[in-house]
């Protein structure tokens, strides 16, 4: 957390659950993954259909974000996963529970999150596969800060 937090020179955020692509401040404005390679498989994590959690660090007071998704075999074909999520107060948030479509079960893909921020939009991205069987169990560092909280809105898009 202090690493991070230290590393969050600029208001940023900082995608944690599931594991991000990578994070570089300076870059985090280059889409579609903050300057990261979108079809990089080197840490890959499973996304049961049923649910799985999205958890981030946000040093913006409040900010709408964007959960996207693409197939790896249509990398640039980005698809809302949910709504918009309307967030406020600065730490850890998670979502712990966000479904994904049964159709995708087995299938290779990659989300996206983005963060309307002040200073533009910021990207990060992770590497995942969409799977069966039963919701994934909070990771138990995916939480929320006190202060905290987030309500859905429509989309952008
Ligand atoms: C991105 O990663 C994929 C998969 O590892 C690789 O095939 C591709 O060459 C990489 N692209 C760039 C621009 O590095
Ligand atoms: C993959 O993710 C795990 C869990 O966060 C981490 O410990 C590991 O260093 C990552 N490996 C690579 C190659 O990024
Ligand atoms: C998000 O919430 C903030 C604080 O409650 C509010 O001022 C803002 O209008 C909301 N934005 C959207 C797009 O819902
Ligand atoms: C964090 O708060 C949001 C609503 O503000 C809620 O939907 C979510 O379940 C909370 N996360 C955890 C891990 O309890």
């Amino acid at each position: 957390m202090l690493l991070l937090c230290a590393r969050l020179a600029t208001s940023h955020f900082v995608l944690l659950d599931p594991v991000s692509l990578g994070f570089d401040d300076e870059n985090e404005g280059v889409a579609p993954c903050g300057s990261f390679n979108a079809t990089d498989r080197t840490n890959v994590t499973n996304w049961p259909v049923k649910g799985a959690a999205i958890g981030f660090l946000t040093t913006h007071t409040n900010a709408v974000f964007e959960f996207n998704t693409a197939l790896l075999s249509t990398p640039n074909n980005w698809v809302p996963l949910t709504k918009d999520l309307n967030q406020t107060g600065v730490g850890q948030f998670c979502e712990p529970q966000i479904p994904a479509r049964e159709d995708w079960k087995g299938k290779n893909g990659i989300l996206q999150v983005i963060q309307h921020s002040p200073e533009g939009l910021l990207y990060q991205c992770a590497a995942i596969k969409f799977t069966g069987g039963p919701k994934a169990a909070t990771p138990s560092a995916c939480f929320n800060d006190t202060g905290t909280a987030a309500i859905w809105v429509g989309h952008h898009h």
